[in-house]
């Protein structure tokens, strides 16, 4: 990811960004952050960038045209306009849904400010988020833009060595983090809480999720109230457990935000990829939610689980349902065999096929194969993720799988010579497995009338979901255009 800091004291931002995990992965090229000093654009002998505001007042204020051409000179060189965040006191306050959404740019803009501020007309012309670090006053842009490359950064795949670790930490499904002990195991007399030395993942992992509540209920009341309504929204979503797998994954995951609940009308947005799903009771509820919710948050893509939802909605927004599918559940806790299937160690063996993850030299074989996607980026974005896992003979590819960014297992294709050896069953095994030791309950989408597929879910043991889930987009927001 490329971060731009405008600013007026780059060596500020660059010595508070060149060391620790963000210096690291600047070096080996996750990250590359570059300060533009602001005064470099200034067309004057003496290189000034403020004067007096007009109106009269206190201070000085940034003049816009070294604004202007400091930011054009990125647009210039990315060839495209960049989401370009103003730090201010006046934004939207910066949080963690908002880092991780910042996370998916490939190029961002940090717009710093000082004095008593920027021009507003150079304002209006290059900022699309205005966004605050908290409510106080500081004295410039720069530590707020400091703040925010560091939380976007840890978001960003392969910054943090432990790829899980960037969403099992503190805020993540509105819990703070449980507290941590390391050795000795007794210091000044205060002994490190016995199930951690119990060796039982089982126990270890119930009492992390208390201490987490407690912690929660105590210290952040307000992020409590939160769990307590997601919470209470899993257990009615859980009344039918197989065709809401989707959503009650998304809050397991930490992933869901909570858009919308009255009783069993309840509509949840993924943080990661933006999608919104909603489950509906009656049909009036079920208009409100769009009416209020929906036309508000304007996502891109809808899944509706209720089949008599989908031409009311059809009519609301004039979207268009592309797909409909059966969602098919693992249910099981214990893991699939694997014998006959793959191989888990490094050996080549002539007739076995070895499972690991696709690198981007794959990428073109994946994208010419798997004609799902209409965006070319995505499984680009998911192979970063470290999301997608290949069959190989020796080294060549035989077939993929993936994990969407909702959580879903999909993206299954063998290449046409490979068919008939079983190779898809050994990548969902392997992905069911691998969902298995991460503590996520597997569950795919099946496109109504793949029989194939169908077959390959019913045999691996997983439940299908007797109603169905319906993709919709292209949906009209604005109400001019209805
Ligand atoms: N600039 C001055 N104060 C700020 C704040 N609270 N957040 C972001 N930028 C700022």
């Amino acid at each position: 990811m490329n971060f731009y800091i405008l600013t007026l004291f780059p060596e500020m931002v660059m010595n508070g960004l060149n060391t620790s995990i963000i210096g690291r992965a600047s070096k080996a090229g996750y990250l590359n952050i570059e300060a533009i000093d602001i005064r470099d654009y200034a067309r004057n002998k003496h290189h000034k960038v403020d004067d007096y505001p007009y109106g009269g007042g206190a201070g000085m204020l940034m003049q816009a045209q070294p604004v202007y051409d400091a930011w054009d000179s990125v647009t210039k060189r990315t060839g495209k306009k960049v989401r370009t965040v103003y730090l201010t006191p006046q934004g939207r306050r910066f949080d963690q849904p908002l880092a991780k959404e910042l996370a998916k740019e490939e190029d961002l803009i940090l717009l710093c400010g000082h004095y008593e501020g920027i021009d507003e007309r150079v304002l209006e012309e290059v900022v699309t988020d205005y966004v605050s670090i908290g409510d106080y006053v500081l004295t410039g842009g720069e530590l707020g833009a400091m703040v925010m490359v560091d939380a976007i950064s840890r978001m960003v795949p392969g910054v943090l060595k432990n790829e899980f670790s960037g969403v099992t930490e503190s805020l993540e499904g509105n819990l703070l983090e449980y507290p941590q002990y390391s050795r000795p195991e007794v210091w000044q007399g205060k002994q490190v809480p016995e199930v951690l030395l119990s060796g039982n993942q089982k126990n270890i992992d119930a009492w992390r999720l208390e201490q987490s509540i407690e912690r929660t209920k105590e210290r952040r009341p307000d992020l409590y109230q939160k769990y307590e309504e997601m919470q209470e929204c899993r257990e009615l979503l859980r009344q039918q457990k197989l065709l809401h797998m989707d959503m009650t994954e998304l809050i397991e995951r930490g992933q869901a935000e909570l858009l919308y609940a009255q009783g069993k009308n309840i509509c949840l947005r993924d943080t990661v990829s933006g999608i919104v799903f909603l489950s509906v009771e009656d049909a009036k509820n079920g208009k409100e939610m769009v009416e209020t919710v929906i036309v508000r948050e304007k996502p891109e893509l809808l899944v509706i689980h209720q089949e008599y939802m989908v031409p009311v909605i059809e009519k609301m927004l004039q979207g268009e349902v592309f797909v409909a599918c059966h969602q098919f559940v693992y249910t099981k806790r214990e893991k699939l065999p694997i014998t006959g299937l793959y191989r888990l160690d490094g050996k080549s063996e002539e007739h076995q096929i070895q499972i690991r993850k696709l690198d981007m030299q794959h990428l073109e074989i994946a994208n010419e194969h798997y004609g799902m996607m209409d965006d070319p980026g995505y499984i680009q974005g998911r192979i970063e993720a470290g999301k997608m896992f290949g069959a190989f003979y020796g080294e060549t590819l035989a077939g993929f799988i993936g994990l969407h960014e909702e959580g879903s297992l999909g993206m299954l294709e063998v290449l046409p010579e490979y068919r008939g050896r079983h190779i898809g069953k050994a990548l969902e095994t392997y992905l069911i497995n691998d969902c298995l030791e991460h503590g996520f309950t597997p569950f795919t989408q099946v496109v109504e009338g793949n029989e194939i597929s169908m077959k390959l879910q019913e045999s691996l043991g997983l439940c299908k979901a007797k109603q169905k889930v319906y993709f919709m987009e292209k949906m009209l927001y604005n109400t001019s255009d209805l």
